[in-house]
């Protein structure tokens, strides 16, 4: 269940102008002290109102067990604050020194092949460990009540992307945690027993002595067993976050808590849904993960940070200027390209936009990863772009605050089923649950229809419509809160493969979809999964791969969308609508479309909800619209997916960003950003929305 963020923003003091942050990593200790005052200078030229300390610095801020030197961390921390740079003051517990590991080896993590993570990069550290525990609250300690009254201090910075490296360990101080997490799970053996389905293959446990993680096992590890060490390892490092914010609020408790989250393509194992109630406010950290997707998936990140963030404001902790390190290729940005990346952020809610890092490294892993200073210096188109987004930062400055807009339409994604659905041992080891919701949210870009993503803890009572993709892992009271969306007069729309286990990953009885049975009016005997390179014709002219079903209408209330065009299943259903008595409906697609099949079954199925773009008809697919409020005033963010300029017949009341004729028109430059402010109830979408009733399908 998702648990809103405490919705307290920096601490900064009193005539601190309402603006959006703007900033990045910052790691003196890598440079001698005369480069500071430089750095310092072109932060503020830059625009940079913020930067994050000491990620890195354990090593220089303790260099023996015994020893603290903070004297340099001081004279950093005033001459931020004297050129009037706010600071996320690192805990500095990231990546711990080697004399701690050399001192005590028992606190690095060991792989599910029992072999160990030896120190020379970072993050070599099991959460669970109660030793390293101890030393890492001790700096804390040590930091926060050094830096408790200075006047740059406006947030904590908890660690470092926790579970970047570390999230599964497979030691013995996880086995003995996990063993507890299970005690409070389930009290009982027996009741383990049951839902690990351990009467399969022998595996009854008669002590909870005899659990351990799912190490590296003969064949399939039990499937029950490594969900719950997912949730479990999600879990330790929600322990560890929360172990430390409790020395900080106690030491500092006017100053908020943070932790950059890492909600990008990449990054499975941490349930941020669950976390961010246990955050002040959420920050994330996004890389661009290069690929036709590229852009829908930064957007798709933004837009499920903001639901995290519950709607509202959050922090955009990192992303870079231009290349990464880590890629196997790492391609710079082209011109615009960084400012429109960090304004679809902004266009998400984020009210501050930070990279990794400030100053290029000359030494180290990541002396190829951009910075905002990168190695050629101030003379740089980088650090030009950099100054310039600085500007347009300012003159946004009126969006500070604002909060999401709900759109009419949702998708929902959940990370239960994205770990239940990806296990092994299922029809097919090729599904990708967070790529088919992405490709649903691609449909949604091409057709210029705005969607949040949600949460299984988001209200989903406002939408009209929910796409809820590969829903895999339903318990009852999800499956309850669906059937009362659609019994309500709710649009879901599901696909194949969801409603098929309960939370413990046992299949529901009598027929898939399961716990969606009733609701789709359908019933699924086998499941037919497609092999590489095998696709299905459907006869509105789609095609289909991964999945298919062998569907039996059940309700004399399911329209057939499309069906099976070729084989031996010609003219089986492959698209399935219910109509529900309260105007409500349930869709369910059987197979895998990708965006291009997608897009016009999703027109079909939002034209049936009377959902309808808020863009004018040329710019949608060119454009993607998202609109923040902050009740008095609503801001239309409008962003260019194209390489080539769009004009559009809008009328705004101010131009924030972006280019105007005056005249009733806006100009996107090839991958530009506008920002229009209107009075509330008059932007156009809400004249659009008044006009848009439901069409027949
Ligand atoms: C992560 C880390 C940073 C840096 C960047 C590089 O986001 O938090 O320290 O390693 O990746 O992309």
């Amino acid at each position: 269940m998702t648990a809103t963020p405490t919705a307290r923003w920096l601490r900064r003091p009193a005539g601190t102008p309402v603006q959006l942050g703007y900033g990045a990593d910052y790691n003196p200790e890598q440079w001698p002290r005369e480069v500071w005052k430089e750095d310092v200078r072109l932060m503020q030229e830059a625009g940079v109102t913020i930067v994050s300390l000491a990620i890195f610095s354990w090593a220089r801020l303790q260099p023996a067990e015994d020893r603290w030197e903070f004297g340099w961390l001081d004279e950093v921390m005033d001459l931020l604050h004297d050129a009037g740079i706010a600071v996320d003051l690192a805990t500095a517990t990231a990546s711990p020194p080697p004399w701690l590991t050399a001192r005590h080896p028992e606190i690095l993590p060991v792989t599910a092949r029992g072999e160990t993570v030896w120190p020379g990069a970072r993050q070599h550290w099991r959460p669970t460990s109660p030793v390293f525990r101890t030393y890492a609250l001790r700096l804390v300690e040590a930091i926060a009540t050094r830096y408790a009254e200075h006047p740059a201090l406006a947030a904590w910075h908890v660690n470092n992307e926790l579970g970047c490296h570390n999230v599964y360990d497979y030691s013995e101080d996880a086995a003995r945690a996990f063993r507890v997490w299970l005690r409070a799970r389930y009290g009982s053996l027996e009741a383990l027993n049951q839902a690990w389905a351990t009467s399969f293959w022998s595996q009854v446990y008669g002590d909870w002595a005899e659990i351990l993680p799912p190490r590296l096992a003969a064949t399939h590890p039990n499937p029950t067993q490594q969900l719950d060490f997912t949730r479990f390892s999600s879990d330790a490092l929600l322990d560890h976050l929360r172990a430390e914010r409790e020395v900080l609020r106690r030491l500092t408790p006017d100053v908020p808590v943070t932790t950059n989250f890492m909600v990008m393509g990449t990054t499975k194992g941490m349930d941020y849904a669950g976390w961010a109630g246990d955050v002040d406010f959420v920050s994330n950290d996004h890389y661009v993960t290069p690929g036709p997707q590229s852009l829908d998936e930064l957007s798709f990140s933004a837009n499920l940070t903001s639901a995290i963030a519950g709607g509202r404001p959050w922090f955009l902790m990192e992303h870079s200027t231009s290349a990464v390190n880590w890629q196997p290729v790492n391609q710079a940005k082209r011109p615009g390209e960084m400012a429109r990346d960090s304004l679809l952020h902004v266009a998400h809610g984020a009210d501050a936009v930070c990279f990794f890092q400030w100053r290029q490294s000359a030494g180290g892993a990541e002396k190829y990863h951009s910075a905002m200073l990168p190695h050629a210096g101030p003379d740089s188109e980088v650090f030009r772009a950099v100054t310039a987004l600085g500007a347009t930062l300012r003159d946004l400055a009126p969006v500070t605050g604002s909060v999401r807009q709900p759109a009419r339409a949702a998708i929902l994604f959940d990370w239960q089923s994205w770990w239940a659905a990806e296990l092994d041992s299922h029809p097919t080891d090729r599904l990708r649950y967070r790529q088919e919701a992405l490709d649903w949210y691609s449909a949604f870009l091409a057709l210029g229809v705005r969607a949040d993503l949600a949460t299984t803890g988001t209200e989903l009572s406002g939408y009209d419509v929910v796409v809820a993709p590969v829903l895999h892992l339903v318990p009852q009271a999800l499956a309850d809160r669906l059937t009362a969306y659609v019994d309500g007069g709710g649009h879901l729309v599901t696909t194949y493969f969801s409603g098929i286990v309960d939370e413990n990953d046992h299949a529901w009885l009598g027929g898939y979809p399961g716990a969606l049975r009733d609701l789709l009016g359908l019933r699924i005997e086998e499941f037919a999964p497609l092999p590489d390179g095998v696709s299905v014709q459907l006869d509105d002219g789609s095609r289909g791969t991964l999945w298919s079903d062998r569907i039996t209408v059940t309700s004399p209330d399911v329209d057939v969308l499309a069906r099976l065009a070729e084989g031996e299943s010609a003219g089986l259903p492959a698209v399935t609508r219910r109509r529900a008595p309260g105007g409500g409906s349930a869709a369910y697609v059987s197979t895998r479309l990708g965006p291009d099949g997608l897009t016009p079954l999703l027109d079909r199925l939002l034209a049936a909800a009377g959902v309808a773009s808020e863009l004018p008809p040329a710019a949608r697919g060119r454009v993607e619209l998202t609109v923040r409020t902050d009740g008095s005033r609503v801001f239309w963010f409008l962003v260019n997916r194209t390489d080539a300029p769009v004009v559009l017949p809008l009328s705004p009341a101010r131009v924030l960003a972006g280019l105007s004729d005056g005249e009733g028109r806006i100009t996107l430059a090839p991958r530009g950003v506008a920002v229009v402010q209107y009075p509330p109830d008059e932007a156009p979408g809400d004249r659009e929305r008044a006009a848009a009733g439901p069409r027949p399908l």
